[in-house]
């Protein structure tokens, strides 16, 4: 019990939410270069050279160079082992994404000191907002020219409703960086003169901005800004309160530079040791932390085929109690299964490796039998509880699907069955129509990813029609018979695989029109007896 109390408190897992080409990547690879999980830089990305991501298993996502499908990377660092749950960094993300952050403890959230907080960013920040993460914000690019950081401080706010608590200051004058102030150790740090962007330390000896040394490198100007920002964001500026940090309303803020690697290792071990250890998760037998004295974990992401040598399923679980142990047998919940399990894995880039033992916090994949479906809970046998359902995430874009040959029917149908059961999409059926299906996605590169895997996995070319549609409600009403709704003409009428009536319309403007001509009836953007986003 000790031991997993210990070994807990030394997990860190964390998520990077970013907008495309923030560079999440690049940050990722510096992060790893530090816990010498990778030797060579561009390991990670070498989208030139024509190498691919470490992340990237499909094929599609090789042909494609990008990353569909969220991974885990797992390294050590001064004693601390550090699991990424890495999201997919390209604009047509999807639900896995938005899953991936419910196996988090905390955020990085990466924003691009030229551009601010960009859709993508906006999106995820919700989702963790929601779960009550706690989210660290890094101002990636400062060697570059840059917007300034009040008004990005301002953004946070704005647009997203927290407050930023700057843990060092670029120097220089209208975004021209040359390095930042180290409030907390009250030093300088500049990119080295040679242009190399290393970093040259220089510590006050006054204990504060306010030094004639700063003066003389920084110069009259730009020490003259420098000292009033700092002085503005002392008075005005918030207190470091941890603990709005742990209840989201304030972001502890870093600036850097991932490529030139400025500023990443202060970063990496600020955020070490502020970030924290596995929080407990709520169960329908109370919460299942460290301090449990069960095993138990969770599965949030269902991967078919990441090694095309390997046709195989891969279940990645979250642990949030207990320990595990290699070959244990566990009870799955759902189906009242007991399943050993033998091959547990860890995963760095390709490289798949055995686990032996694994502690709260920590990922791991698993072989799936074919049983697992997302949000599924493990527990040590004798145990009874369940994790939170997972909330569903509310599809934007639809297509009609059919199998290509009638003759395939059947293979379509299992395919159908078990990328839903996997979590790759969302499955309604209009009622009356059996031949076809209307699939729901967050991302349209899930249409893609559906249509390749029916080909490549089940043998079955589809006809893929998308539709105008852009939001769907499920409808909530005890009197009202969804044929008899309203001014939904040009929408249209479908089930979700338990029966649930929904509607889909173009958008949210029309949904306002449809809502006033039903009152009496609810529009859900979630089913009804699930958790909203
Ligand atoms: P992503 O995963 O968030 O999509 O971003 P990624 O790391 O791929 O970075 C996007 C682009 O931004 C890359 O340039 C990358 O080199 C660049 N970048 C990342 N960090 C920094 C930084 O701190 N400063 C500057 N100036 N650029 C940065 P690219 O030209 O698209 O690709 P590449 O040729 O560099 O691979």
């Amino acid at each position: 019990m000790e031991d997993i109390i210990n070994q807990a408190s030394k997990r860190r897992t964390f998520a990077i939410i970013s907008h495309p080409d923030a560079g999440k990547t690049t940050l990722t690879e510096k992060l790893l270069l530090y816990g010498g999980a990778i030797h060579l830089a561009g390991s990670v990305k070498a989208r030139k050279t024509a190498k691919h991501a470490t992340s990237d298993w499909m094929e599609i996502e090789k042909q494609r160079g990008i990353s569909v499908t969220s991974s885990v990377l797992q390294f050590d660092y001064q004693g601390i082992r550090v699991n990424i749950l890495d999201t997919p960094g390209h604009q047509d993300f999807s639900e896995d994404t938005y899953r991936t952050l419910m196996a988090a403890d905390s955020a990085v959230m990466l924003i691009d000191v030229a551009k601010g907080v960009e859709e993508q960013t906006k999106k995820l920040f919700r989702v963790c907002k929601e779960r009550g993460i706690p989210i660290f914000t890094f101002v990636n690019k400062l060697d570059r020219f840059g917007r300034s950081p009040f008004d990005l401080m301002e953004e946070l706010e704005k647009v997203l409703g927290i407050r930023a608590f700057p843990m060092n200051w670029p120097i220089g004058i209208d975004g021209n960086y040359k390095g930042v102030y180290n409030r907390k150790l009250a030093q300088i740090e500049l990119f080295d003169k040679d242009g190399s962007h290393g970093q040259y330390a220089l510590k006050s000896t006054a204990g504060s901005v306010n030094d004639p040394a700063f003066r003389e490198i920084l110069g009259d100007n730009v020490y003259q800004a420098l000292t009033d920002d700092i002085e503005l964001l002392d008075m005005a500026g918030d207190q470091f309160d941890f603990e709005k940090v742990t209840q989201g309303e304030l972001t502890p803020m870093f600036f850097g530079s991932a490529m030139t690697n400025f500023g990443v290792q202060p970063f990496l071990e600020e955020f070490l040791r502020l970030a924290p250890t596995p929080t407990p998760r709520q169960t329908s037998e109370g919460v299942a932390g460290a301090e449990s004295d069960f095993f138990s974990a969770f599965v949030f992401k269902i991967q078919a085929n990441m090694n095309p040598a390997h046709r195989d399923r891969i279940a990645f679980i979250r642990i949030c109690s207990g320990k595990f142990e290699r070959g244990m047998s566990v009870l799955h919940v759902q189906s009242g299964k007991q399943i050993k399990l033998s091959q547990p894995q860890q995963f760095l880039a390709q490289d798949r490796t055995i686990v032996d033992d694994a502690y709260p916090g920590d990922i791991i994949g698993l072989f799936d039998p074919g049983v697992f479906g997302i949000g599924d809970t493990l527990c040590q046998t004798g145990q009874s509880l369940k994790f939170q359902d997972f909330p569903v995430f509310p599809p934007e874009q639809f297509a009609r699907v059919q199998a290509k040959d009638t003759m395939k029917r059947k293979q379509f149908l299992k395919g159908m069955t078990q990328l839903t059961q996997e979590g790759a999409v969302q499955v309604f059926r209009q009622p009356g129509v059996i031949e076809s299906f209307v699939i729901g996605v967050v991302g349209s590169l899930q249409f893609e990813v559906l249509e390749y895997r029916l080909k490549q996995e089940y043998g079955t070319d589809i006809l893929m029609h998308q539709l105008p549609y852009g939001v769907a409600r499920w409808i909530a009403s005890n009197n009202v018979n969804p044929q008899d709704l309203k001014s939904i003409d040009n929408g249209m009428l479908l089930e979700d695989t338990k029966g649930r009536p929904l509607i889909l319309i173009t958008t949210e403007w029309q949904l306002g029109w449809v809502r006033e001509r039903n009152p009496g009836v609810e529009f859900l953007a979630t089913p009804p007896d699930m958790p909203h986003e």
